[in-house]
C-alpha cells in the first residue's frame, strides 16, 4: 500500500517532464495534448491523496491499538510480578520506565509508518527510476550514499554510552521525586526541603550535561551532512547540464531527474535524522522490554491444586529463608504446626522474623530450604490465586486506597452490600468512628488514607479482612497503633472472628495473645520457646516470662 502510494507520487513530476519536452520540441501546436497532460497531473495528485487517506486510516488504527495495548500489558505485568521484584525497584523508576517506554515505542512506530517506511520506499523507488531513466545520474547518488550512512552510524555509535547514562538518570530522577513527595511529611518536619531539591537538581544536572553533549554532537554533524547532500545535488545537476549540453539527454529529463534526485537526497537526509532518533529511543525501549521479560519469581504451577474447601491447617517444616538471596537468614530452621481452627500467636523482639512468617504463609516468597504446608500439601502445589483467597491479613501498615471508606472495606469483596460492609465494620469496632466521619461510609479517605488516624486505618484493615471471609486470618501487630481502649475493642473483635477459622496473631503486646492455643516466641529467626500462656509464663529465665514482667510493670514495649 505504502509502496503504491510512493510510486504514484512520481506520476506528477513525470507528466511535468513530458510537458516540458513537448514544449521544447514542438511548441504551441500540441496545446490540446498539453491540456490533457495538465489534467492528468491534477488527477494523479488527487488519486495520490485518496490513496494517502486510505493508508493513513490503516496506520492510525494500528498505532492506536499499540498505544492501548502497551500500557495495559505493562500494568498487568506489574500486578503479577512478585513482591520481591517490587521491593527491589523503586516506585518512581518503575512508573518512568513504563511511561517513557510506551512513549518512545509509540513514537518509533509512528515514525516507522509515517516517515521511515515511506522515506525508504521513496528512496528505493526514486533510485530505481533514476537508474532506469538514465543510469549516469544514479552514479552521483551511489557515490555519496555510503559515506553518508557510515558517518551517521559513527556519530550515533559514539553517543551510545551517554544516552544510556541519560536514561538511567531519568529513571533515578523520577524515583527521587516520588520519594520526596511520598515522604513530604518527614521532609517538611525536619526542614529538608532544600536538600531534597538539591539532590534532585544534582541528578538533573547530569542529565543536562549529557543531553547538551549529545545534541551538540548531533547538531554539529548536521553541518557535515548538509555539505555532503549539497555536493551530491550539485554533482547531479552538473552532470545533467553536461549531458544536455552535449545533446545526450532532453531538458525535460533533466528537470525530472533533478526533481526526483532532490527528493532522494532529501530522503537520505531524513533517514539519517530518523536514525538519530531511533538511537535516541532505543535505550528507553530496551528498558521497557526488560520489564516485559521480567519473570515473577514465584511461579504459579500449571495445574495447581484448587480444593473447594481449605481447612486452614498450617505447618512449617524446618524452614530457612533469607531476603533477596542474601546471607543473613530472616528465618532459620523454623518448624511449627497450627491445627485448623486453632489460635496461634507469634511474639518476640522486632526483627525476629514474625512478619516474614506471614509472608511465607502467603507464598510471597518461597523458603530457601524446608517446606510450608497448607492442609498437609506443599504451598508450591497450590494454585497461587486460589489459596491466597482463603487467607486474609491485617498487615502492620494497612494499605488504604484513595477512595471511600466503604470501598476500602470491600476491597477484597467488591460485590459486598452496604449492610455486609457495616457488619464487618461493627465486628472490627470501626462502625462508630465511620459514622462520625463527614459523609459516613461514603467519606473519601484521601491518598493512602491520609485523612484517617493510624488506629482508624488499622480498623478499616480489620474490617476488610473480616469481610473477605478467610479460613486463615492473620493479624500482624494489628493493635500496635491503638490506645488501650481501642485495643480492648479489637481484642473483642478478634475473639468474635476466631470461630471456625485459623487465627494467627503476631503481637507486640502480650495481653492480646493470652488466650491463644499456642504461643511461639521468635528471636533472631528461630523459635526459642513455645507453649500456652500459662506454661510460658512459668519458665524461669524464659524470654516470654521476661517480656511479660516488663509489660506488667507498665513498660509496654
Ligand atoms: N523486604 C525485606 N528485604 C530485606 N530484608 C528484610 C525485609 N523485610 C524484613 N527484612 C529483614 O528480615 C528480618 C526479619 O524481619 P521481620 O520478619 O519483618 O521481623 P518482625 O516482623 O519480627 O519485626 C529483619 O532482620 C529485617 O531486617
Ligand atoms: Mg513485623
Amino acid at each position: 500500500m505504502l509502496a503504491f502510494y510512493e510510486l504514484i507520487k512520481l506520476v506528477s513530476p513525470f507528466l511535468l517532464k513530458i510537458i516540458i519536452d513537448t514544449l521544447t520540441s514542438s511548441g504551441i501546436a500540441e496545446l490540446k495534448l498539453l491540456l490533457w497532460l495538465v489534467a492528468g497531473m491534477l488527477a494523479a495528485e488527487e488519486f495520490q491523496s485518496v490513496v494517502g487517506w486510505v493508508t493513513n486510516r490503516l496506520i492510525i488504527k494500528v498505532i492506536l491499538e499499540i498505544e492501548y495495548y502497551l500500557p495495559v500489558s505493562a500494568q498487568k505485568k506489574m500486578m503479577f510480578l512478585s513482591l520481591g521484584y517490587h521491593e527491589r525497584e523503586n516506585t518512581g523508576n518503575k512508573i518512568t520506565k513504563v511511561q517513557r517506554g510506551v512513549e518512545h515505542i509509540t513514537n518509533l512506530i509512528e515514525n516507522m509508518f509515517w516517515e521511515i517506511l515511506p522515506t525508504c520506499l521513496q528512496l528505493i523507488i526514486t533510485v530505481i527510476t533514476l537508474f532506469y531513466i538514465d543510469w549516469r545520474f544514479s552514479v552521483a547518488f551511489f557515490l555519496f550514499f555510503p559515506i553518508f550512512f557510515y558517518l551517521t552510524y559513527r556519530v550515533n555509535f559514539k553517543l551510545k554510552s551517554r544516552r544510556q547514562e541519560m536514561h538511567q538518570k531519568w529513571e533515578e530522577a523520577s524515583g527521587k521525586m516520588a520519594q520526596s513527595i511520598l515522604n513530604i511529611n518527614a521532609v517538611q518536619s525536619f526542614v529538608q526541603e532544600e536538600r531534597e531539591t538539591k539532590e534532585y537538581q544534582g541528578i538533573r544536572d547530569v542529565i543536562l550535561t549529557n543531553e547538551s553533549y549529545v545534541w551538540n554532537k548531533v547538531m554539529n554533524f548536521v553541518m557535515t551532512r548538509d555539505f555532503i547532500i549539497n555536493s551530491g545535488r550539485l554533482t547531479t545537476l552538473m552532470m545533467g547540464i553536461w549531458l544536455v549540453y552535449n545533446g545526450l539527454t532532453t531538458i525535460g529529463t533533466l528537470v525530472f531527474v533533478f526533481t526526483i534526485s532532490e527528493k532522494a537526497f532529501f530522503s537520505m537526509f531524513r533517514l539519517s535524522r530518523f536514525y538519530d532518533r531511533i538511537e535516541h529511543s532505543l535505550e528507553p525501549v530496551e528498558r521497557f522490554i526488560s520489564l516485559a521479560k521480567e519473570e515473577p519469581e514465584i511461579k504459579n504451577p500449571a495445574r495447581g491444586l484448587k480444593p473447594k474447601n481449605i481447612k486452614g491447617e498450617v505447618e512449617f517444616q524446618n524452614v530457612a529463608f533469607a531476603y533477596h538471596g542474601g546471607q543473613r537468614k530472616a528465618l532459620n530452621g523454623v518448624s511449627f504446626h497450627i491445627p485448623a481452627g486453632s489460635r496461634a500467636a507469634f511474639v518476640g523482639p522486632s526483627g525476629g522474623g514474625k512478619t516474614t512468617i506471614a509472608r511465607l504463609i502467603y507464598r510471597h516468597f518461597d523458603p530457601f530450604s524446608g517446606r510450608v504446608l497448607l492442609d498437609g500439601c506443599s504451598l508450591r502445589d497450590y494454585d497461587l490465586y486460589h489459596f491466597r483467597r482463603a487467607i486474609a491479613i491485617v498487615p502492620q501498615e494497612v494499605e488504604i486506597f484513595s477512595a471511600r471508606v466503604r470501598d476500602n472495606i470491600a476491597y477484597a469483596s467488591p460485590g459486598a452490600s452496604l449492610s455486609e460492609i457495616k457488619k464487618a465494620a461493627q465486628i472490627a469496632n470501626a462502625d462508630e468512628f465511620i459514622n462520625n466521619l463527614k459523609d459516613g461510609y461514603d467519606t473519601e479517605v484521601g491518598e493512602r488514607g491520609i485523612r484517617l488516624s493510624g488506629g482508624q486505618r488499622q480498623r478499616v484493615g480489620i474490617a476488610r479482612a473480616i469481610l473477605a471471609k478467610p479460613k486463615i486470618l492473620i493479624f500482624d501487630e494489628a493493635t500496635s497503633n491503638l490506645d488501650s481502649y481501642s485495643e480492648k475493642l479489637i481484642q473483642e473483635a478478634m475473639e468474635r472472628v476466631s470461630q471456625r477459622r485459623t487465627v494467627i496473631i503476631i503481637a507486640h503486646r502480650l495481653s492480646t495473645i493470652r488466650h491463644a492455643d499456642q504461643i511461639f516466641v521468635l528471636e533472631g529467626g528461630k523459635i526459642i520457646e513455645q507453649g500456652s500462656h500459662e506454661e510460658l509464663s512459668n519458665v524461669r529465665g524464659g524470654l516470654y516470662a521476661k517480656l511479660l514482667k516488663l509489660q506488667n510493670t507498665g513498660d509496654v514495649d
